[in-house]
């Protein structure tokens, strides 16, 4: 990253985007072999019918980050060198240090950017397309790869039905780079958390770590705990609320925009989110059924596949809206 400043704001594009998913698939009937449960059950209260898993003997979150990126640069048409920054959105990452963003910096060549992960669980790949837009958008980078990966596999306890059935692994890549046309990137961007309520989502390391009034959780140290009925609430509330007061800052209305990408949590609450904002279904992409949530993969998978398809189109604004552990939520508005 060095990067003269320009003499004012400048716009940002996005010139392409990639993902990765592992090709190995886990069923709700495989769920029904190991565990007490049922395509049924789970089908009926996530919309979840299958997720994919890392092979974690020889893979994990570096191996599907590096593989969005690639695809992604492609995508974009531009060398690795052009990147001067690369941020991993995850949670799951192998080691803290070196970060997975500095091992896939390395891995492609990326050797002008620098490079970090950012931890906002499944707000991650939001939080860090709106840090790494402003930075296009004042001149301080000019070519920026922003990734949220995740490798949920190597957090979950799968002797527990209550979590592990709704998380799968994915990884997602947007490359953005400054625009001469000041109109067009980020129009709206929103970032909150709440650390009080943080006990909803966590994965402890320590017995210390644990409140008194989770102390009983059959989840093992070291992987993901829920309080499914509280982040359930939580979200659902939240969810409203971000889209609301998007669509209120931009003045923009549902039928101004081309797509509202929502994290992609659980079919139940993108659809109560949805019918009390009075969204047409077409315009809320859903893939949960097919990838479950894959955390701060799961928002730019779909834009991957919404890219790819053509439905991010240009003149049309879209949404983005995420919530996670933390507790953590963010929206992004962008115009094409
Ligand atoms: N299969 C069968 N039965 C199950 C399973 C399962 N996999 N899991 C729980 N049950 C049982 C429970 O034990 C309970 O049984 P009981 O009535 O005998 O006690 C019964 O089903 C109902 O359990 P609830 O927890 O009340 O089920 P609920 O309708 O709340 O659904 C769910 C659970 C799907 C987890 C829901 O609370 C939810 O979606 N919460 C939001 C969680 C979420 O989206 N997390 C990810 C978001 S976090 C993020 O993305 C950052």
């Amino acid at each position: 990253m060095n990067q003269p400043l320009p003499a004012g704001v400048c716009g940002v594009r996005i010139l392409g985007t990639g993902s990765m998913v592992p090709e190995r698939r886990l069923t709700n009937d495989d769920f029904s072999r190991m565990l007490d449960t049922s395509d049924e059950w789970i089908t009926q209260r996530t919309g979840i019918k299958e997720r994919r898993v890392l092979d974690l003997r020889t893979q994990g979150c570096s191996t599907l980050a590096q593989g969005a990126l690639e695809r992604a640069i492609e995508n974009a048409g531009i060398k690795a060198e052009d990147l001067d920054l690369v941020i991993v959105a995850t949670v799951t990452m192998e080691m803290t240090c070196p970060s997975v963003a500095c091992r896939i910096a390395g891995a492609v060549g990326a050797k002008n950017a620098a490079a970090f992960d950012l931890v906002a669980a499944c707000s991650g790949f939001v939080y860090a397309l709106n840090m790494a837009e402003t930075m296009v958008r004042v001149g301080r980078a000019r070519t920026v790869a922003v990734i949220g990966s995740e490798a949920m596999s190597s957090i979950l306890d799968y002797t527990d039905r209550t979590v592990s059935i709704l998380f799968g692994d994915a990884a997602g890549c947007a490359i953005i780079q400054a625009d001469a046309d000041p109109t067009k990137g980020c129009i709206y961007q929103h970032m909150g958390a709440d650390g009080i309520g943080g006990h909803a989502l966590y994965i402890p390391k320590r017995e210390t770590d644990v409140p008194a009034d989770d102390a009983d959780n059959p989840i093992r140290l070291g992987y993901l705990r829920m309080n499914g009925k509280e982040v359930f609430r939580f979200a659902v509330t939240k969810f409203k609320e971000v889209m609301e007061d998007a669509f209120a800052k931009t003045g923009l209305t549902p039928n101004d925009v081309s797509q509202v990408i929502c994290h992609q949590s659980n079919v139940r609450i993108i659809d109560a989110a949805r019918e009390k904002l009075g969204i047409d279904p077409a315009k809320i992409y859903v893939n949960i059924d097919r990838y479950g949530n894959s955390s701060a993969g799961s928002v730019p998978l779909c834009l991957d596949e919404l890219w790819r398809a053509g439905k991010i189109t240009k003149g049309k604004p879209f949404m983005m809206v995420a919530f996670g552990g933390g507790l953590t939520w963010a929206s992004s508005v962008w115009s094409t």
